[in-house]
C-alpha cells in the first residue's frame, strides 16, 4: 500500500481476518495477514482484532510494538535494515546508522519524507563475522561502512 493511499475500513480488515479467528493463536496470524495485505497493521486493526479475540485493546497493541517486524505505517519504496546486534556493534555498526539516519533526516523506522526509504534497526541478520551488517530490500550485506554505506543510500537514490 502506497503512503498516501486511504486506509482501509474496518469492515474491510474483519473480512479478511475473521477466518483465521478459529487457529490456535491466531493474534500472529491475523497481524502477518494484515501486513501482508497493506504492508503495515493499521490502527483501526487493533479494535477490531480486540473484539474478535476477546482481548482488551491494549492487549493488542502490546504484541504488536513488541515484534519489530509489525509497521504501522506503510513503509518507504526501500527498506534499509540496519544490524544493532552486539557484533555488529563491535565492528562499528553504531556510527555506519549514524550516516545513514543523518543523510536520510529520519530516525529509526522513519520513512523518508519522499517515502524512498524507510530505516530499521534489527538485531542480528545471521552474518555476525562479516559486521556490521546491513539488509537493503531483502539483500544481507556485510562490512558496511560508512563509505559503503554512502553507496547503498546512493543505489536508491537517497
Ligand atoms: S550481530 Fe549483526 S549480523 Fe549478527
Amino acid at each position: 500500500m502506497h503512503a498516501n493511499a486511504p486506509a482501509p475500513a474496518p469492515d474491510e480488515i474483519r473480512a479478511l481476518v475473521a477466518p483465521l479467528t478459529a487457529l490456535e493463536g491466531p493474534l500472529l496470524p491475523m497481524l502477518h495477514a494484515l501486513q501482508r495485505e497493506y504492508g503495515f497493521v493499521p490502527q483501526d486493526a487493533v479494535p477490531v482484532l480486540a473484539d474478535l479475540l476477546n482481548l482488551g485493546r491494549a492487549e493488542v497493541h502490546g504484541v504488536i510494538s513488541f515484534y519489530h517486524d509489525f509497521r504501522d505505517a506503510p513503509a518507504g519504496r526501500h527498506v534499509l535494515k540496519i544490524c544493532r546486534a552486539e557484533a555488529c556493534q563491535a565492528m562499528g555498526c553504531d556510527a555506519v546508522a549514524e550516516t545513514a539516519l543523518q543523510r536520510l533526516g529520519v530516525d529509526w523506522h522513519g520513512t523518508t519524507r519522499d517515502g524512498a526509504v524507510t530505516v530499521e534497526p534489527v538485531y542480528c541478520l545471521g552474518l555476525c563475522a562479516c559486521g556490521p551488517a546491513a539488509m537493503l530490500d531483502g539483500q544481507v550485506i556485510g562490512r558496511v561502512d560508512r563509505d559503503r554505506m554512502g553507496q547503498l543510500l546512493d543505489e536508491v537514490g537517497a
